[in-house]
């Protein structure tokens, strides 16, 4: 089988002596399917990312023991291109309902030479692809980044069974318009090539209706809706470590005898950080009994900050936090602790710990802390979470639906989520953590699998 994926499971860092250290490699995607595959004799193809990626690909040092490693040291240009105009500013911000369309995109000659870049750095990985495939392998190409793959594999190796995965969700048929139409076209017909997933069935319809509209038919490859799920081993074995236990002290320690609101995401504008503190901020108005009685414990991390609207919407965030204590802190309370380092330890004590998870995303393929939080926490936690999040198909019955424009709702689930009886947040606790552990990764992985090769579901 060959995964191929932007980021790699691996990522390299250049020693003094010369040498490179190996490091699992970053993001959602690839802490899912990296246990998964290690081992199982994978052919990974992937982007080096870094410097010293491209230098452990030039000395011959990317190299891995768990998989067939392939990092492609892209042309530069192109790569930035490609990841920093194509994937992040465009389809990210698409597919998140992002734009802010008064003012942007604005397609102009920058975007067209940005958009060739992204096909050349779609046809490299076509490229590597083809030229160590077996004859009629499994290929499962992850995520909007590649979402041309298929179309280049179809022309290169049409014996190859591939099925394309998106994470992210995809947008409806009024956005889909923004794009330039050769734009929408190309993405469309290539995704339509193969077998074409998506987290939730409202994305999956989504790109139908898209197809339909601008290419006036179905897509042909058939599409599918399977969600990722949590690795209940390894999850429980991560949260049960040592690291985890001295971070759980600590936050112990910072919230004393208070309820604990917690989140964990990116520093990620579709994460919807700043309208979680207004939210909270406007429960300490309207709830006095709640000041002094909680803390909001914010676990986030620094992401993309090539982007202008990343640094910017980082300062937001800090702002936002800082409003909320400035306005409400008292001599021993702060009511927001806002942890801006990427530490996972401490991310799987905070799911450990939380009274309320709050997970308000304006939209997300399906966020998978909401899965992680649900199946870790030992505190009777309730996940207040977004009727946006894909994972709200699985875990809506047991979670507090949050409304991510709306304020004072979102206010008000936080309220009902921290007042709820003892014997109703256990019964809702208890039933979030069969609902998270349903589908396993392992299961999402094999349905991957199935899909290419042209089976339906199990
Ligand atoms: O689609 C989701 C995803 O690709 C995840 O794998 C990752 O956590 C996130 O987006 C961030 O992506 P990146 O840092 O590679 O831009």
């Amino acid at each position: 089988m060959i995964v191929v994926s932007h980021r790699g499971p691996e990522r390299f860092e250049a020693t003094t002596s010369g040498g490179f250290t190996r490091h699992r490699g970053a993001g959602g995607v690839i802490s899912a399917l990296r246990p998964l595959l290690a081992g199982a004799d994978a052919k990974w193809v992937a982007a080096a990312i870094s410097t010293d990626d491209r230098a452990a690909v030039a000395a011959g040092a990317a190299t891995s023991e768990d998989f067939d490693l392939h990092l492609l040291a892209l042309d530069e240009d192109d790569h930035r291109l490609h990841y920093d105009v194509v994937s992040n500013a465009v389809l990210w911000f698409l597919h998140h309902g992002l734009f802010e369309l008064p003012r942007r995109p604005a397609f102009d000659r920058h975007f067209a030479e940005a958009w060739d870049a992204y096909g050349r750095v779609n046809e490299a990985f076509a490229a590597e692809i083809a030229a160590n495939a077996a004859e009629g392998e499994t290929v499962l190409v992850q995520d909007y980044h590649l979402a041309l793959v298929p179309a280049a594999l179809a022309q290169r190796r049409p014996d190859l069974q591939v099925a394309f995965f998106q994470h992210t969700p995809h947008c409806g048929p009024n956005s889909i318009g923004v794009l330039p139409d050769r734009v929408a076209t190309d993405l469309l017909a290539s995704m339509a090539r193969c077998a074409a997933g998506f987290h939730s069935p409202r994305w999956a319809r989504a790109f139908e209706v898209c197809h339909e509209m601008v290419l006036g038919s179905a897509p042909a490859g058939g599409t599918f809706a399977t969600p990722l799920g949590i690795d209940p081993d390894a999850l429980t074995a991560n949260a049960d470590g040592a690291e985890v236990a001295a971070e759980a002290k600590n936050l112990d320690e910072a919230i004393g005898d208070r309820k604990a609101i917690v989140r964990v995401d990116r520093i990620e504008p579709s994460k919807n950080i700043v309208r979680g503190f207004r939210a909270y901020d406007l429960m300490l108005e309207e709830h006095p009994e709640w000041r002094e009685r909680v803390v909001f414990v914010a676990l986030v991390y620094p992401s993309r900050e090539g982007l202008a609207e990343y640094l910017a919407y980082r300062q937001e965030v800090e702002q936002a936090a800082q409003r909320v204590n400035d306005r409400w802190a008292t001599g021993d309370w702060q009511p927001v602790i806002l942890d801006a380092h990427d530490t996972y330890p401490r991310s799987l004590a905070g799911l450990r710990r939380y009274d309320v998870l709050l997970v308000n995303p304006i939209r997300d393929g399906l966020n998978l802390v909401a899965k992680e939080g649900a199946f870790l926490n030992r505190h009777d936690g309730i996940v207040a979470l977004s009727r946006e999040a894909g994972a709200f198909d699985e875990l809506g019955d047991a979670a507090v639906p949050v409304h991510p424009y709306d304020l004072t709702q979102t206010a008000e689930a936080l309220h009902q989520s921290l007042a709820m009886e003892p014997a109703e947040r256990h019964a809702r606790a208890t039933r979030l953590q069969e609902l998270a552990a349903v589908h396993t990764s392992r299961d999402w992985l094999d349905d991957l699998v199935r899909r290419a090769e042209g089976v339906s579901a199990a």
